[in-house]
């Protein structure tokens, strides 16, 4: 079921409250950013920027000093499968192979038009697996139901 936009919102603000909301922990913050959705989008650097208490300007430039800070999906659509403990209890490794073979893609590879990625836990353990893609939480995803919304992501955007 989508999540949707507030809910990458709210964790991120959930990872900023984690540390404490310091400044400082900028970079360690935007690598947990990378981890869970992947790039670092525009929003996301405005609402740290507004959480850290940093201005704009300082966010975008320590993510565009850093090449692991991507501003953008590397494949027009992204794909991130969650690997924690409670997605794993719920097939999420026979999910990925299937995820793997079917986009003939391996974890952290990318094509043209899809990125597909390992993510540490979105906060929808209650109905793993999950997955994310282009930032929307869909939750107790069959083989199946991961066909459906590759192949409903097709013509979309
Ligand atoms: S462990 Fe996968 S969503 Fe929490």
């Amino acid at each position: 079921m989508p999540v949707g936009n507030g809910h990458q919102a709210a964790l991120i603000s959930e990872l900023v409250a984690g540390f404490g909301a310091r400044p400082e922990m900028l970079i360690q913050i935007l690598h947990r950013v990378v981890e869970q959705f992947g790039f670092v989008s525009e929003a996301a650097i405005r609402q740290l920027a507004d959480e850290l208490n940093l201005s704009r300007a300082e966010v975008h430039g320590v993510v565009s000093y850093y090449d692991d800070f991507h501003t953008e999906a590397r494949g027009r659509h992204s794909i991130r499968i969650c690997q924690a403990e409670a997605c794993q209890a719920m097939g999420s490794a026979a999910l990925t192979r299937h995820a793997q073979e079917s986009l003939g893609l391996a974890l952290h590879e990318s094509s043209e038009d899809i990125s597909l990625d390992p993510v540490y836990c979105l906060g929808n353990c209650a109905c793993s697996p999950a997955i994310m893609i282009n930032g929307r939480t869909y939750g107790r995803v069959t083989h199946e139901r991961f066909d459906e919304l590759v192949g409903a992501m097709g013509g979309d955007d």
